[in-house]
């Protein structure tokens, strides 16, 4: 019944339709089934149904996006050499691995959905999760989605003018980037099923061109033959660690832009309960998974080495279009480009489905004004189907699926959070016109990692505090240390090397605690004391104690 990666996605934030409306997050009942009535559309038996064959695509799709086509540049530019930009994309995509790894086992012994806002609200308390809520609502999606929007923006445009004039004006570039975040966002709202089905085509554009790009690479070192005359012999000529840059803050921010192309591992662990046999096909997913990625990546690197000139790779954010000049000329260029933007105008898909459901549940827990915790136009569906029906007692049976189906929670049209991805796109796009993908990246790394970091921390004072808890799947404690270590330097040097971006995302967490501590942590405190009776709040209380009791 899974027939695409974006099928799970329904689960990151499940918005299940019950007979009493929608639920999100703080389920009191087993958030697994819950998860899964999201995506079978109620029946408890399909739950437990993703094989390892669909958690490997679910990963390998998420994974590979914009950034393999556009980081190389700001790799190469910062860590100075072909050699130790290589090794800059290892590191990279190793570090994502051990990520990844120590994801899965929080994922595996907290069972929650909500992904790192749980986990922090678990591990540090409430504050920590609410933190992560809003920094993921102001800086982590609207973030990610303006880079991925402006990547598409550049290749689109370079597809329909070419290169040169392209190169011209970078407002052309954003216009296009907020035209595809219009067109997605208008597709998502109108239905999710219609977003959703329209993924499934662009991941294979990914693949066959990430694959493309290795093989013709490899060809045209072999043979020598390129279009545009012979290929780039700086591999031949210059040393591959010449020019290796020695100031550590630009390693950092190299590896940035490196991990940029890896980000996402971190979607894996919303899907653990979804597994049949998540105890063995986790762990097997992640660590063949990323291991893919990464070879993927490197070969595509070297691909671009064996064709380019590495000044060229350095001064290009569409690295692909360059290559595909290069070897096969305009057409060559004009491929890769609407490969590219079709890979990035998926990605951008997929994230603007799942920032709507990260929203709508801020919305739905008090984290934000209400209105973003609603879903499409209201109450008025629900009361447009029952006024429907009960105004026409002879309608035909047809007409009477229509207008069932026309509510229905999965299928119908704008039955979607539409307030929470109008906020969405609206950030998105005060980030697609005041930054750039170098600026934009920085940023979105040293906000990601600072969230990476604490909950991985928070693994290793689990294993201390709680080392009954039951754990499906249990990494090396190494991992998580590597982990913790390698993203300290990276936010330490964050710091160094592009102050203004890190000092931005600080203030964004400060203003955020700020918010917690004398507004919305507050009230929820109030509340609290007022529904002590009811008993969802009883189960999110007893948090994940109740949890061991149930497991147990
Ligand atoms: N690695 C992806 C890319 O290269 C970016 C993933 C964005 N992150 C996310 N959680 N959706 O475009």
């Amino acid at each position: 019944s899974v027939s695409s990666a974006f099928d799970f996605a329904p689960n990151l934030f499940p918005l299940s339709s019950t007979a009493q409306g929608y639920t999100a997050l703080g389920a009191p009942s087993n958030p697994a089934l819950d998860a899964s009535n999201a995506l079978n559309g109620g029946s408890l038996e399909k739950n437990k149904s993703l094989t390892y064959l669909n958690g490997l695509s679910l990963v390998v799709g998420l994974i590979i996006g914009s950034g393999i086509f556009s980081s190389p540049s700001q790799v190469n530019k910062n860590a100075g050499s072909p050699g130790a930009s290589l090794l800059v994309w290892v590191v990279a995509g190793i570090l994502a691995w051990t990520g990844a790894a120590s994801y899965a086992e929080l994922g595996g012994a907290i069972p929650l959905n909500g992904g790192a806002q749980v986990y922090l609200q678990k591990i540090f308390g409430e504050w920590a999760g609410f933190l992560f809520t809003w920094c993921a609502v102001v800086v982590l999606k609207p973030g990610s989605a303006a880079i991925i929007a402006i990547i598409f923006g550049e290749y689109l445009v370079r597809a329909i003018i070419g290169a040169e004039a392209a190169e011209a004006s970078i407002w052309l570039n954003k216009g296009v980037a907020l035209a595809g975040l219009v067109t997605v966002t208008l597709l998502n709202c109108v239905s999710t099923k219609l977003g959703t089905r329209s993924a499934d085509v662009f991941m294979f554009l990914k693949f066959i061109a990430l694959l493309g790009v290795t093989v013709t690479g490899i060809v045209v070192a072999v043979t020598g033959f390129s279009y545009k005359g012979p290929a780039s012999d700086d591999w031949k000529t210059k040393g591959w660690f010449d020019g290796t840059n020695t100031d550590v803050s630009n390693w950092a921010v190299a590896l940035y832009a490196g991990l940029w192309a890896f980000d996402g591992w971190d979607n894996v662990n919303y899907v653990t309960a979804e597994f049949k046999n998540p105890t063995r096909d986790l762990p097997r997913v992640i660590h063949t998974s990323l291991p893919l990625v990464i070879l993927c990546y490197i070969m595509a690197n070297i691909a671009y080495f064996l064709v380019l000139p590495t000044e060229l790779i350095e001064s290009t954010n569409t690295v692909a279009v360059a290559f595909g000049n290069q070897v096969f000329g305009p057409i060559g260029s004009l491929i890769l480009a609407l490969f590219v933007s079709g890979s990035c105008f998926g990605a951008l898909n997929a994230t603007t489905f799942t920032s709507g459901r990260l929203v709508y549940a801020a919305g739905k827990e008090g984290y934000l004004p209400e209105l973003f915790g609603t879903i499409g136009l209201g109450k008025s569906h629900r009361a447009i189907r029952l006024h429907t029906l009960n105004a026409n007692p002879s309608m035909s049976k047809i007409s009477r699926k229509f207008v069932d189906w026309f509510a229905d929670a999965d299928a119908g049209f704008f039955f979607t959070p539409i307030s929470a991805m109008s906020l969405n796109a609206l950030l998105t796009a005060v980030y697609v016109l005041i930054g750039s993908f170098d600026t934009l990246v920085t940023f979105y790394g040293v906000a990601g990692y600072s969230f990476y970091f604490l909950a991985v921390l928070g693994l290793i004072i689990l294993r201390v505090k709680e080392p009954e808890l039951e754990r499906p799947y249990k990494t090396w404690i190494t991992t998580p240390i590597i982990f913790c270590c390698v993203s300290l330097f990276l936010l330490s040097r964050a710091v160094f090397a592009q102050p203004f971006q890190t000092l931005l995302v600080v203030a964004f967490m400060v203003v955020g605690l700020v918010i917690w501590f004398a507004w919305v942590g507050r009230r929820r405190g109030k509340e609290r004391q007022r529904f002590r009776h009811v008993k969802q709040e009883e189960n999110e209380k007893v948090g994940w104690k109740f949890w061991k009791r149930w497991r147990g």
